[in-house]
Parts: structure tokens; sequence; C-alpha cells
């Protein structure tokens, strides 16, 4: 259980020592090295309602912090950046000592989490890293990288790449410019597909192929939006495959752009079957959840957002008693001013065959959810 909150002079007390006895913490942070406990006072900031993932999110952790006694504040910030900036501004001032952020763009709360550090708040990056601030404290995620990995291990592996099969053609896309975890997505994808794309095994008619990982923001969809990504497979089938050409396999670094991707398919006469191509995604949606049922969509590399839900409540929990925090990655997320101490879980593949023993006897979905 987490420590009853503390009121008052207890507060007072306590406050300055908050999280001070993490190992992985810089020493500047003052307080009781002995292992001082702080107020249960949590802000919540998710990026939108308008992913299934991020409602899951965030109700999830908010019920599981209240029921351990916590005052919680849940926000969502409709994708805007300054709504939410102001939201966490808000929870500053309603006093939250632990801020567990999924940024919509990791470069903006550099001046926001100053206002954090003076009040001594804890900040936790939530599934996307916050960038160009010393004042990120924790970072709790999947593994980034190897969510794209695993969808371009999938290609290569459906395709018999490996042995030298092609040319197939592919599309690729990538997530939003501004989240930190799409270059990590497209650089997993991106570091198996290429070298078949250099031997001329994966041919890419729109020509929209990255050089390399870092060029990966070229063919990024703002917002991660599946509007934005049907548009723009509207306009690589009607510009770059007249002539009976046919797309075998398109790289989707996740399921909103899949659904997108889809519905352009759709409309172009693609149908479910031998010749319907191969598409990826991640989260695990409903919608598409069902698309892989109905054989529209290839994969998706499944987050169970509950373990990563109660991994942020660990080190609330380890955090308020002035414990040290558990982290398993101290070198790979590099966030321009520190490597943030980061706690990375473990994403993995649901194909047709896996939704019923991965996703539904786990409880993450309801068979009803997917037409079962
Ligand atoms: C998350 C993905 C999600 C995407 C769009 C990423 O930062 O890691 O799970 O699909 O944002 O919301």
């Amino acid at each position: 259980m987490l420590k009853k909150i503390l009121t008052g002079a207890a507060i007072a007390a306590l406050a300055v020592g908050l999280g001070a006895c993490s190992s992985t913490r810089p020493a500047d942070g003052g307080g009781d090295a002995a292992g001082g406990t702080s107020e249960c006072n949590v802000g919540i900031a998710m990026p939108t309602r308008s992913l299934e993932r991020w409602i899951n999110d965030g109700e999830q952790l908010q019920k599981k912090l209240q029921d351990a006694g916590c005052t919680v504040d849940l926000q969502y910030a409709d994708n805007k950046t300054d709504q939410q900036i102001s939201q966490i501004q808000n929870q500053i001032s309603g006093g939250a000592k632990i801020l567990v952020i999924a940024a919509i763009d990791g470069s903006t709360l550099g001046p926001v989490l100053e206002e954090a550090k003076s009040q001594n708040a804890t900040v936790i990056a939530y599934d996307r890293l916050i960038n160009g601030s010393e004042n990120v404290d924790y970072y709790a995620t999947f593994d980034n990288y190897k969510v794209g990995t695993l969808q371009g291990q999938f290609i290569e592996e459906q395709l018999d790449l490996a042995s030298g099969a092609g040319p197939f053609n592919l599309e690729p896309f990538a997530g939003s410019p501004d989240d930190n975890n799409a270059k990590f997505f497209f650089a997993g994808a991106w570091d198996v597909l290429q070298p078949y794309v250099e031997k001329g095994q994966l041919v890419v008619p729109s020509g929209k192929a990255p050089a390399n990982d870092d060029a990966w923001a070229s063919i990024g969809i703002q917002g991660w939006a599946s509007d934005k990504a049907q548009a723009e497979m509207d306009n690589r089938l009607s510009s770059f495959y007249g002539d009976g050409k046919k797309v075998n396999v398109v790289l989707s670094p996740n399921d909103s752009l899949a659904i997108g991707i889809e519905a352009s398919l759709k409309s172009a006469g693609y149908t479910a079957g031998a010749d319907y191509p191969i598409i990826t995604g991640q989260d695990a949606d409903k919608a598409n959840v069902k698309a892989i049922l109905e054989g529209l969509q290839a994969m998706t590399v499944w987050k169970d957002t509950r373990a990563l839900g109660d991994r942020v409540f660990t080190m609330i929990e380890q955090i308020t008693a002035g414990e040290e925090v558990e982290v398993n990655d101290t070198e790979t997320y590099d966030n321009g001013k520190k490597v943030v101490p980061s706690y990375l879980l473990t994403p993995e593949v649901v194909v047709k065959d896996d939704v019923q023993t991965k996703l539904i006897d786990s409880g993450f979905l309801k068979a009803s959810d997917v037409g079962l």
C-alpha cells in the first residue's frame, strides 16, 4: 500500500525530501537520505481521448492510485500542446507532487517542468520521452525500438526475405514527427528492412523510402492522425500504382495509421485475400483487432498498457516511500540534457491466432469488443 496521504506540517517537512533517496536521482535534491516519505498527490497528463489506448492508460492508473488513497488529477489535452502545458501548470498549482506525463510534443515542456521542479515535484515521462529538460526524473515505457524491430521482422518473415524472395512493393510510414517514440519505432523497423530495399527485394514505388533512420520524419504523419495517413496513402496509390501495380506490404508504425491506410486500400478496391497487402500496426486497438480477424491487417504489436500503469504505480509507491526507484535501462534514452533512467517493458506481436489467447483471455479486450 502507498503511504497514507500526509497533511499539513508533515508535508511541509517531508516534501523537500521527495524521492531524494533514489540512487538514480542526483544528490542535489536535498532531503532525507534515510528514506523520507512524501505526499501522494499525482497529476496525470495524457495526450488525447481520440485514441483508445490513452483512455485506458489514464483511467487505469487513476483508479489504481485512487484505490491506494492518492489524490489524482487526470487530464486529456486534445492533442494540443498549449492545452497540455496549462493542464500541467494547474496540476502544479493544485499541489501535485508527482507528475506523470505522456507528452504531445516532447520538446515543449521544459519551462513547465522548471515550475514543477521549483515545487519539488517528481516527473515521470509516461510512454513518450520528454526532451531537452533536466527535470525529467524517470521514464516508463515499452521498448520502442523493439516495437519497430518486431514489425520489421514480421515483414521479413512473412515475405521470406532472408531467403532472397522478392521484389515486393513496400510503402513505409512513420509516426508523428513531434513524438520521440516515432523515431525509435522507425529505426527498429528500418534497420531490418532497409538492407532489403538496398538489395532490391523491397521496392518503394512512391520513392518514400528514407535514406537512413534519421530521415524518418520525412514520411511522418503529424499527430498520428488516421485521416492524414489515409490521404497520404490515397496519394501514393493514385500517383504510383497505375497499370495494375499492387502494394504488397505497408509498414505502419501503429494502429491509428493502419486504420487510415486500410480505408484507403479499401476505396482503391483492395479486398481481403491472397492479394491483400501485409499491414503492420501497434496498440491492439479494438477496430484493428477486428481488422486482423477479418484479414485486413496482418498483425499488431501489443503493449499491455495495464503493465505500464502497474510499473508507474510501483514507481510512485517507491517515490512516496522515499525508496530507490527501480529502473532497467540507464543508457538508451538521452533527452539532450541527461540520460533519463528508464523502465522498459517488452512488447509482443499479436496475429489472428493469438487474439483469443493473448488479448481476450488476459482480459485486455472483451470478446464482444471485437465481434467474437
Ligand atoms: C505510443 C503509441 C501510440 C502513438 C499514437 C506513441 O507515442 O507509444 O502506442 O500508438 O503514440 O498515440
